[in-house]
Formats: structure tokens, C-alpha cells, sequence
């Protein structure tokens, strides 16, 4: 077990009973069911709180990265708290507009927007769109003068800097999909401030996920501002800079700077380089939501082995993916301790996979019947969900002001094969 639980403190174990926001989880899992997700509205705003004390004063939004968590009352609580939100999807615009997010604050990443998408986003009016190469810049101005409009367009830029986090969620490098290369941004430019449909607004970076130093940051935006400065000098100006996300979280042992410290140095360093008067964007995601969450599962069944030993639950890799698809590691707590000596288990879901794992080698005193919390499972949890093995995905519950309040009820079995139809004949 980590010295200190991630999540603390509004995640915390209080006579043997494991706490969110100060509700015994093993009651919520009694009340509402397993698997279930539940969150704390206070550390999601405890979270948000240190971006906002650091960019006091200064012309910022904050678009929170919605694929991080999705859930329409994580949403409004952004929403409400002054936050926009960064989409990548028409989905993820309408469940924005749906959670009262003003589209006003809303950015549209993304390397694949279709037609319909960009469409949609200009009949809302969304804030702007990060346009990651030169066919998209292309199509988005054909579409917007179809539609008689402008586009906002940020251009997102690829610096080149190794985030040193996962293959598979590291962003910011030369050999990457994502973003237009350092070296070809300028012509972007001129491109985009030569089409008729768009309106260059900024620039855009976002170099990874998980990153657990500031130096990457730093580095990328150093090499933004020389772009900034070789942007401008051709006249085409760029009133804000957005940062993008990615900065990680404990979920074992890392270290990850604060918010408000990292926001602090990158502050400085606009300060220095003399574009300290720039509205600044960010797109955060994991850490305002990742350590706000935990995932409930009840053990099914014991099995022990020669080899290995399966603590067999009822959560699987379909309600969270993150341990089957980058080997993550998450911490797993029995919601009520149990005396007793541990044993090392495996604990795996019912899915028929063999990567079907949430843990491995966890050293735990459990019975049939316990219910486990995986930590840190606010982010990139519920909304990596599927439904493999036509399993109906998780309810929410959101911990309100010491209150449960269920979010999203759980899917209901028939709803799986509602739109699908038998052949006639
Ligand atoms: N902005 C853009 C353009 C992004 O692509 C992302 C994340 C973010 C912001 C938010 O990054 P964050 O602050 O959450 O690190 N499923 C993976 C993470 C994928 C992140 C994809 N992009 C995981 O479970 O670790």
C-alpha cells in the first residue's frame, strides 16, 4: 500500500472503513451496486482550485479535457466553476452543450474531424478549433464558408519534446499523428491566414499525458514562443497560447509537480520572454479528475493456484481498461480491512481474456464479498468503457457536499442490443 492513499485527503480510511469525501465507499457499493464509480465534487474543485490560484489576474481559460471523465455532472461542475472544455468529438460537444457548458469556452482538438463534426461545432459557435494539419485547415475553410462563417483556428504544433511518459500516450513527438510539424508551422500559418473561412487566432501544443516533470513543459513551450515570435513577425497575430494538458498524477509513487507550481514557472518563463500579457489556455484533464475517483468492485470468488493466485471480481477490463491496455498501475484497497494474514493475489474481472486484469501481485486479506476501490480511477475510467462481453457499463455516483447523488444509472442489459435487428425472412 502507497504511504499515503492517492487521493488524500479527501480520500481516507477512518476506523478500517475507506472514505470518499467522507462516505464509507462500502456503503455506496451496498446502496448502489458494483461496479460502481464514485467521485468527489469537492477534490475535482480542490484540484481545479490550484490551476485557478495560479493564473489569478492573468487573461486564461481553463478547457477542461472532457475525455478524461465525460460524465454530465463532472461537466456542470466545470462548467459552473468557470472552466471551458477541450472536445474531440461531436459527442463530446453535445453532452458539453447538454451539461450547460457555453460554447463560447469550448475548443475542438483532434486529428480527424469529420465534416458533420465541424459543422456542428460552428452552428454552436464554439471558442475555436486546434487544426492539426494542412487538409484539415483546407476542409475547415470550405465548410465554414458553406455555412456563410468564420473559423477561430489555433493551430496545434508538434514541438518535438520527448514527455517521457507511455508510447502509446505521448503526443508531442516528431514521429506522433498529432499536431503540425515545428518546422512546417509557419507555412500553416500563411495557409490558414490566406483562406477565406478562418480567422487565425493561436497556437496550440499538447506534448503527452501522465507527465511527471515540469522540464517537458518548459521545453515545449520555448519552442512555441520562437514560433509565436517567427508567427507575428509575418504580421499574423496569435492572442492566446494554449498549453494543452497532461500533467500526471500519484498514483503510486510519482511526484508530479502541483498545479499551481507548474503553472507558476511556465508563467514565468512567458513573463521573461516578454509575452506575459497572452491569454493562456489549458487543457488539463487526469489531474483534476483522476485521484477525485474510485472504481467499487465486490470479489466473486477466490482461486488459488500454483503459480499464481485470482481474486476473481466483478469489475473487468470493459469498465476500466487502463491496467489490460498501457499495464497501469493502480492501487487496490479493501473498502473495509479485514484482520488476518495477506496473501499476493491476482485481481482479475470475468472477462474472457487473459489480459483481463486490474491488478497484479497485490498483497491483500480479502474474502468473498469484500468490495475493493481501485484508486485514482477518475480519469480515463468510465469514458474508456465498453460493453465486451455484453456487459452493461457501471453507474456513477458523485459525493455532493458529504452527499451520494447516483449520476448515471447503470445500463440496463437491454439497452445493449436496442438498436440492433433480427434478418427477416
Ligand atoms: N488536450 C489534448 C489535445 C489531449 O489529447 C489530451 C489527452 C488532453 C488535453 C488531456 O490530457 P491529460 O491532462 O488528461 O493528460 N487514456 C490515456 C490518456 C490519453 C490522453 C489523451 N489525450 C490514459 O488512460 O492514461
Amino acid at each position: 500500500m502507497p504511504a499515503m492513499l492517492p487521493g488524500a485527503p479527501h480520500l481516507a480510511r477512518a476506523d478500517g472503513a475507506l472514505r470518499l469525501g467522507g462516505v464509507p465507499l462500502a456503503e455506496l457499493a451496498r446502496r448502489f451496486g458494483t461496479p460502481l464509480y464514485v467521485y468527489s465534487q469537492a477534490a475535482m474543485l480542490d484540484a481545479l482550485a490550484a490551476y485557478q490560484r495560479a493564473l489569478a489576474g492573468r487573461r486564461h481559460l481553463l478547457c477542461y479535457a472532457m475525455k478524461a471523465n465525460a460524465n454530465l455532472a463532472v461537466l456542470q461542475t466545470f462548467a459552473r466553476a468557470g472552466c471551458g472544455a477541450d472536445i474531440v468529438s461531436g459527442g463530446e460537444l453535445a453532452r458539453a452543450l447538454a451539461a450547460g457548458m457555453p460554447a463560447s469556452r469550448i475548443v475542438f482538438s483532434g486529428v480527424g474531424k469529420t465534416r458533420a463534426e465541424m459543422r456542428q461545432a460552428l452552428d454552436a459557435g464554439v471558442r475555436g478549433f486546434n487544426v492539426e494539419s494542412l487538409a484539415e485547415l483546407q476542409r475547415l475553410s470550405a465548410v465554414a464558408v458553406e455555412l456563410g462563417a468564420t473559423a477561430p483556428v489555433s493551430l496545434r504544433v508538434n514541438p518535438d519534446v520527448d514527455a517521457g511518459t507511455h508510447p502509446y500516450i505521448s503526443t508531442g513527438l516528431r514521429d506522433n499523428k498529432f499536431g503540425i510539424a515545428h518546422d512546417e508551422a509557419l507555412a500553416a500559418y500563411r495557409l490558414a491566414a490566406s483562406l477565406p473561412g478562418l480567422r487565425v487566432t493561436g497556437i496550440d501544443c499538447h506534448i503527452g499525458s501522465q507527465i511527471t516533470q515540469a522540464e517537458p513543459f518548459v521545453d515545449a513551450l520555448d519552442r512555441m514562443l520562437d514560433l509565436v515570435a517567427a508567427v507575428e513577425s509575418e504580421g499574423i497575430v496569435l492572442a492566446h497560447i494554449d498549453l494543452g494538458g497532461g500533467l500526471g498524477i500519484r498514483y503510486a509513487d510519482e511526484s508530479p509537480p502541483a498545479a499551481d507550481a507548474l503553472v507558476a514557472r511556465m508563467l514565468a518563463r512567458l513573463d521573461a520572454r516578454g509575452f506575459g500579457t497572452r491569454e493562456i489556455l489549458l487543457e488539463p484533464g487526469r489531474s483534476l479528475v483522476g485521484n477525485a475517483g474510485v472504481l467499487l468492485t465486490e470479489v466473486q470468488y477466490l482461486k488459488p493456484g500454483a503459480a499464481r493466485n485470482f481474486c476473481i471480481v466483478d469489475a473487468a477490463m470493459n469498465d476500466l481498461v487502463r491496467p489490460a491496455m498501457y499495464e497501469a498501475w493502480m492501487a487496490i484497497e479493501p473498502c473495509v480491512e479485514r484482520a488476518g494474514p495477506a496473501r499476493v493475489w491476482d485481481v482479475v474481472g470475468p472477462v474472457c481474456e487473459s489480459g483481463d486484469w486490474l491488478g497484479r501481485d497485490r498483497a491483500l486479506t480479502v474474502e468473498p464479498g469484500d468490495i475493493l476501490a481501485v484508486l485514482s480511477a477518475g480519469a480515463y475510467g468510465m469514458t474508456m468503457a465498453s460493453n465486451y462481453n455484453s456487459r452493461p457499463r457501471a453507474a456513477e455516483v458523485m459525493i455532493v457536499r458529504g452527499e451520494a447523488v447516483l449520476v448515471r444509472e447503470r445500463e440496463v442489459i437491454e439497452s445493449l442490443f436496442a438498436g440492433e435487428r433480427l434478418i427477416s425472412g
